[in-house]
């Protein structure tokens, strides 16, 4: 069975990374026109690599959660690839095999001359003025409000294959990303894990599980080992 989960900031919110829409979330605190938009990185490119330096650090401070763990565990059962909107690197870490990020990866710089160029910055902050083998200034590694998905065609075409589908602690408000559903087989079946989880629009056999990433996903991973 291949399955496909879709997770965004809800999913690593027990890990200690803030959400950006909850209360008390990133995007309360910042606004989105001064740190993730390309208008805001060339107003103040200082300002923008602040942002992300103390994201990327603040990452590398907490650890996977059982839900990031519980779909390690799926994999032994069935086919399992993560389409993630975050850009941390739990995932990875809790040990998943098939990550795709649809919005960038905080552990990267990238060139902004040349986007093929890629630096991992592990352990290290993006400085005004350092520069790629080119000569271009680094950027975080982040798909800004306002800039293409470069990884959507690759994601549609894994949703294209699912049987099931999990959505998991994503308020599905940013587009096109939280289209992405609407990219399965007719014959799939949904899951949408959130403490606030609302219907889908077009998804009619859609279950909701309205509870945190740690309860609902280890619930639904048993449910699933056994199909
Ligand atoms: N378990 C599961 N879900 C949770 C938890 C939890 N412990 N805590 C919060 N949530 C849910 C919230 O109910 C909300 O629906 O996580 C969701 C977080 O929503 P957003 O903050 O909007 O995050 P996300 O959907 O990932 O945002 C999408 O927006 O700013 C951009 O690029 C950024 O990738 C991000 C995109």
């Amino acid at each position: 069975m291949e399955i496909v989960v879709f997770t965004g900031a809800g999913i690593s919110a027990e890990s200690g990374i803030k959400t950006f829409r909850d209360s008390g979330g990133l995007w309360e605190e910042h606004s989105i026109y001064d740190v993730a938009t390309p208008e805001a990185w060339e107003k103040d490119p200082q300002l923008v690599l602040r942002f992300y330096n103390d994201r990327r650090k603040q990452m590398e401070s907490v650890i996977p959660n059982t839900a990031h763990k519980e779909l390690v565990e799926l994999e032994r059962s069935h086919n399992v690839s993560i389409i993630t909107q975050n850009v941390d690197d739990l995932h990875e870490r809790a040990g998943s095999s098939n990550v795709l990020h649809l919005h960038g990866e905080l552990k990267m710089a990238r060139s902004t001359g040349d986007e093929s160029l890629l630096y991992d910055y592990t352990g290290k902050s993006i400085e005004f003025g350092e520069n790629c083998e080119k000569g271009y200034q680094l950027r975080p590694h982040v798909v800004w409000f306002g800039e293409m998905v470069p990884n959507l065609v690759l994601a549609e075409n894994i949703a294209s294959k699912a049987d099931v589908f999990i959505v998991v602690g994503s308020s599905l408000q940013v587009y096109p990303a939280a289209g992405l559903i609407h990219a399965t087989p007719p014959h799939c079946r949904y899951f949408y894990i959130d403490p606030k989880a609302e219907p889908i629009n077009g998804i009619a056999n859609l279950n909701i599980i309205k509870e945190k990433a740690s309860t609902g996903v280890p619930k639904l991973a048993s449910e699933l080992a056994k199909l």
